[in-house]
């Protein structure tokens, strides 16, 4: 047993069986065992690679998108550019260079506020984007203003509640103790007559509650948000919990802190409590068609004519990495949603 399944087991044995949010929430989050907290997860020789880390054309391009934003935003002299999540800070950096050339006025007018829980990652993003840059435990600690907010795989992993149905009843999952190991199960009966034996629900209310203030903040100042990650654009049942260490699954409670522990994003619910909040939700979209509508191929043309034999293949491997329907191009979405009186910014709408 590693210290946080003993820890976890101490807990169960105390208080019962744990929901899933809590569960979840303390893998990831636990002051002195959580996964983030006590890791740099990314890369290679990490448990799984993200976006930007395949390729600066990632942060390129949203970077020429968020220019697009802030031109329609009217070119506030000052505004927040935000980003939830942000890793090692490469997007944010390679979105601050794309700033530099394309809209330097832009680069100037921007305070960057970083919402981040991981030590470890605080530390890359400051050698990432420098010094200037402010960090928030919290999305409501960064102040109030015209914003454009971005978050890449944030949102998979705020915790979930999950809820499956047997024998005609719901009843919420739980991890609890069997032989002395965690262990997924039940807890008791909860009321809901939808659905069919072997359905399993997902809740992510603390997710919600994240898009519900996004919206909000863009409701009282201009601003964009846009929120990119792997999910469903429709609502649907499913168990998406995973587990992932070494860039392969592992089992959800198997080395609790030691793997990352996600979920699928429902991108309907969050454009729902977005809209609550106070904000236009636009339609979504896979990645693949963002990057492509945003000029992915052009850019990769423009860097394999510089480079030799191997690093043009590199390149060709990278794209298709981002974009390929059997890669990451449609399992990831795009959600924009932006102030209201604001048209969608391109490509969305
Ligand atoms: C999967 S990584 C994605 C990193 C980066 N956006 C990228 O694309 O490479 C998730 C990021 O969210 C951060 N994170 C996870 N839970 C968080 C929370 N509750 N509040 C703030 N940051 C959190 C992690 O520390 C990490 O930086």
């Amino acid at each position: 047993m590693n210290p946080l399944e003993q820890f976890l087991a101490d807990v169960i044995a105390l208080e019962g069986p744990l929901r899933i949010d809590r569960y979840m929430g303390l893998c990831l989050g636990h002051p002195r065992h959580g996964y983030y907290v006590t890791r740099d997860p990314l890369g290679d020789k990490g448990d799984f690679i993200t976006a930007p880390e395949v390729s600066q054309v990632f942060g390129e391009l949203i970077g020429v998108w968020a220019v697009g934003v802030w031109a329609a935003m009217g070119q506030p002299e000052a505004v927040n550019l935000v980003e939830l999540g942000p890793g090692r800070g490469t997007l944010m950096a390679d979105v601050l260079r794309t700033l530099r050339k394309a809209a330097p006025a832009f680069a100037a007018a921007a305070s960057l506020h970083l919402v981040e829980i991981s030590p470890v990652l605080r530390a890359k993003q400051r050698a990432a984007v420098g010094e200037a840059a402010n960090w928030h435990d919290r999305l409501e600690d960064v102040p109030e203003g015209p914003m454009i907010l971005l978050a890449n795989e944030f949102f998979d992993a705020i915790p979930i509640r999950q809820f499956e149905r047997r024998d005609g009843v719901w009843r919420e999952r739980v991890v609890g103790l069997a032989d002395g190991r965690l262990s997924l199960g039940v807890g008791g009966i909860v009321p809901g007559t939808m659905g069919k034996d072997g359905d399993i629900l997902e809740f992510a209310p603390a997710r919600e509650e994240i898009a519900r203030q996004i919206g909000a903040r863009l409701g009282a100042h201009a601003g964009a948000a846009l929120i990119i990650d792997y999910g469903h654009l429709h609502t649907a049942a499913g168990d998406t919990l995973q587990a992932m260490r070494d860039h392969g699954f592992v089992p959800v409670t198997e080395t609790p802190g030691e793997a990352d522990l996600t979920s699928h994003v429902d991108f309907e619910k969050l454009a729902h409590a977005l809209t609550e909040g106070g904000a236009i939700a636009h339609h979504g979209m896979t990645q693949r068609d963002f990057l492509l509508a945003m000029g992915l191929e052009q850019r990769f043309v423009q860097l394999q004519g510089k480079a030799d034999d191997a690093t043009r293949a590199t390149l060709s491997r990278q794209m298709a990495r981002l974009a390929d329907e059997a890669q990451m191009g449609n399992l990831f979405k795009l959600l924009c949603a932006t102030s209201p009186g604001m048209s969608a910014p391109y490509p969305f709408g």
